[in-house]
């Protein structure tokens, strides 16, 4: 089906030439995974519904003028995107004690933090993404003083505004991952965010219920997941009210 050239694949994605130069095409595909892919399923729908959700996002946060790699949703499936050099750092903002936080430092789930806190992973599946600290990050030159600078005053308005966005839905943001890259426009050179903002990189709950809308519902096992993130679309406005969940495919007739 896909006869361009594929620049990359992950886990949950797949980067392909773009149509102009400097372009790239990112496709969501249905796989999840947990652990550093010990943990491994196909879940049809999540692509779809990944890549709305992101797109909604990314939209919103160029509104209000923090840069991204997004130009447009080309499909159910795909975006377009401004190729850029991906910076090795899962950035994490956390608002909320929870996942690995708690294990770390024997905090009980759901605990409000004193302040939000932005944690830094390289990006390293052989290592298992060690959280590293800005020491690592300039002596190794992963990033410079400036740009951890950039990083983290986007991180921390993004984080604004997507705990207002989630919160006017009924949705409290817990933590997320995000991601920047470096793209170079007429001999200069920006930090720009990449990659996606999905319930497959944030932790969602209810704020009624803390019920999850994350990808929590897949590492541990709790099943729903489709539902979960159809229910954080509907919320947010993308899908309507009686919109069916993502085609799932011939279903055999028995
Ligand atoms: P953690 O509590 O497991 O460190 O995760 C913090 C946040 O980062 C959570 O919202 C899930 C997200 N995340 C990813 O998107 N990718 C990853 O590989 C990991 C470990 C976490």
């Amino acid at each position: 089906m896909n006869r361009r050239r594929r620049i990359y694949e992950g886990k949950a994605k797949i980067l392909y030439e773009g149509p102009e130069p400097g372009t790239l095409v990112q496709h969501f595909k249905d796989d999840a995974t947990a652990f550093n892919a010990k943990k491994k399923d196909v879940i049809e729908g999540k692509g779809v519904l990944n890549n709305r959700i992101s797109e909604h996002i990314f939209n919103n946060l160029n509104a209000i003028g923090v840069p991204t790699h997004f130009i447009r949703r080309l499909n159910m499936r795909e975006q377009l995107i401004r190729e850029v050099e991906i910076i090795p750092l899962e950035v994490v903002v956390r608002n909320v004690a929870a996942g690995s936080l708690s294990q770390r430092l024997g905090l009980d789930e759901g605990t409000q933090l004193p302040r939000s806190i932005i944690e830094f992973y390289y990006k390293n599946d052989e290592l298992n993404d060690p959280m590293v600290s800005e020491e690592h990050i300039t002596a190794f030159g992963w990033a410079a003083p400036q740009e951890i600078d950039d990083i983290m005053s986007l991180a921390i308005r993004i984080n604004d505004f997507l705990t207002g966005l989630f919160l006017g839905c009924g949705i409290r943001l817990i933590d997320f991952k995000i991601e920047f890259g470096r793209l170079y426009e007429n001999d200069m050179l920006r930090i720009v965010l990449a990659d996606e903002i999905s319930p497959d990189s944030c932790r969602l709950w209810d704020i009624g219920s803390d019920e999850k809308l994350d990808k929590d519902r897949f590492r541990r096992d709790m099943g729903g997941l489709v539902e979960a993130y159809t229910e954080v679309a509907r919320r947010l406005g993308i899908m309507s009210e009686n919109e069916p969940l993502p085609a799932r495919g011939p279903v055999l007739v028995k």
